[in-house]
């Protein structure tokens, strides 16, 4: 008995001590090297060092060492991490049935398995046509004045309070994001979907251990709650028979083909993908406007000269705020919120001299390409007039880039220029306190969600 369980023990103690060897030294037997790079500690690898500071420094100390494409190993998995523009697009455009969506089995529970960005292939296209459907500019056109009517409340909310802007702007762009996906009717369902989002989320970046009182059983418990109120406005729409113009009327529509379960997993998904990546550069936006004061008069200026008082803006005037709209951009390229996106290869690639094994994590690193001297000279300095000429092809990838890119990008763009809009025209604002850190935790935000006092011109001018 004794010596078969030693025997066992022994056989496993081999197969990890093999497995172990094979990624330390590379010796998998393929014909092309492994790219260069460490793979630090067993099991943990390099997860500590790239999570506990700006992945710029990381990335750049490994860049120094071994070029634009590295391996490493985090969060359990070796990975080959790629910093050029031709390798962002090798992975996420010419070659992107190569390499597929990858996220931990506890986020696609708790996000729903059946949500768009897990997929690919005849589904994923099926759902980014009824997404895009949703989100172009003819579908949103008919939402400006609707988003413009949040931005004044959000705003009118604010005034006169210390606020943490992050806080105030993810209630701003869950709002819109409740707009665009169930019409006006969200009024009815608004605050109870909040509660029940606001404990998923909570639980998102929990220890994945469903025991009670632990943070993702309670988050898991409210995914079940988002999901019945949602079932719930899927049957009214069914009986009401009446005609929408939004995202769950797309997924609805009688050649969708959509069970109500797929349905809701991308409805959460959709809420998930919008609310705190806008939110998260609005704040930033907020935060280099107070501290470039001769932007943000030149801002203020456009704008001012937009305004339009009763009759409120048109789609026709968010296309025309030239300067607003590079500040958008430069905000998009310094503050990278997505810092990079991860893929699995699904058959052993090759690529530049290089092999990229299967099963393999393959990170586009897009805030290294955003921040390359050599594509955008002194690229820590927040300058808005760099994007006077475009950018070279690849060289930024705010909204990703291929299959999976953002189709949100339009909606989200509308709903910032529409905030600044009433912002800079109407308000002054100054930020609180000495804080001047960046947090990664996922999305870059600056310190402690940036405090602001927000004070009315009129008030401030007393
Ligand atoms: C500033 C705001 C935003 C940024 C920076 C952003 C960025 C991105 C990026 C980089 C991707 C691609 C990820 C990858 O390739 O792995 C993506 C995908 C996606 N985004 Fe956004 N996004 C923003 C706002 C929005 C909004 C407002 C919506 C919806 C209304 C949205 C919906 C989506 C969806 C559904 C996907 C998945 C697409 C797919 O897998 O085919 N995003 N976003």
């Amino acid at each position: 008995m004794y010596t078969v369980i030693g025997l066992a023990l022994f056989a496993a103690f081999v197969a990890c001590f093999h497995h172990l060897y094979k990624l330390m030294f590379n010796s998998y037997g393929f014909r092309l090297p492994l790219p260069p790079g460490t793979l630090g500690w067993p099991y943990v690898g390099e997860t500590f060092e790239l999570y506990s500071q700006d992945p710029n420094v990381f990335f750049a100390s490994k860049q120094k060492k071994y070029g634009s494409i590295f391996k490493s190993h985090i969060l359990g998995c070796p990975c080959v991490m790629m910093s050029s523009p031709a390798a962002a697009k090798f992975v996420l455009v010419t070659n992107s049935h190569l390499f597929k969506p990858t996220f931990p089995a506890s986020k696609q529970r708790m996000l729903g398995p059946e949500a768009i960005f897990f997929h690919q292939g005849q589904y994923h296209q099926k759902l980014r046509k009824l997404v895009l459907r949703a989100f172009m500019p003819e579908a949103i056109k008919t939402h400006v004045s609707d988003v413009e009517a949040i931005a004044i409340h959000s705003l009118r909310s604010c005034e006169g309070r210390l606020i943490t802007t992050f806080h105030e702007m993810k209630t701003y762009t869950f709002n819109v994001a409740l707009l665009s996906i169930f019409g006006k009717d969200e009024i009815l369902y608004r605050e109870d979907l909040k509660r029940c989002y606001y404990v998923l989320e909570q639980g998102y970046n929990s220890m994945p251990v469903n025991l009670p009182g632990t943070l993702f059983r309670k988050s898991m418990k409210a995914r079940r709650e988002l999901a019945q109120i949602v079932a719930k406005i899927i049957a009214t729409r069914r009986e009401a028979k009446a005609e929408h113009n939004d995202l769950l009327a797309s997924f609805m529509g009688g050649s969708a083909g959509l069970s109500d379960e797929q349905i809701t997993d991308n409805v959460i998904g959709v809420i998930f993908a919008a609310r705190d990546t806008t939110a998260s550069l609005l704040t930033w936006i907020l935060k280099f406007l107070a501290e470039n004061p001769t932007v943000l008069e030149a801002v203020t200026k456009e704008q001012e000269a937009v305004v339009r008082g009763e009759q409120g803006l048109s789609w026709a005037d968010t296309k025309n705020m030239p300067l607003t709209t590079r500040v958008i951009q430069e905000t998009l390229r310094v503050a990278s919120i997505l810092s990079f996106t991860f893929r699995e290869a699904v058959k052993d690639v090759e690529y530049e001299g290089y092999i990229i094994p299967k099963g393999w994590k393959v990170l586009p690193l897009f805030r290294s390409i955003h921040h390359s001297p050599d594509l955008f000279p002194e690229p820590e300095k927040f300058d808005p007039s760099r994007f006077e000429v475009s950018p070279k092809p690849n060289t930024f990838m705010p909204f990703g880039s291929g299959t999976h890119a953002c189709p949100g990008n339009e909606l989200a763009k509308l709903e910032i220029l529409v905030l600044l809009h009433h912002l800079t025209t109407k308000y002054r604002w100054s930020k609180v306190g000495t804080q001047n850190g960046i947090q990664y935790g996922p999305f870059a935000l600056p310190q402690s969600g940036l405090p602001l006092r927000l004070a009315r011109k009129e008030e401030a001018a007393v």
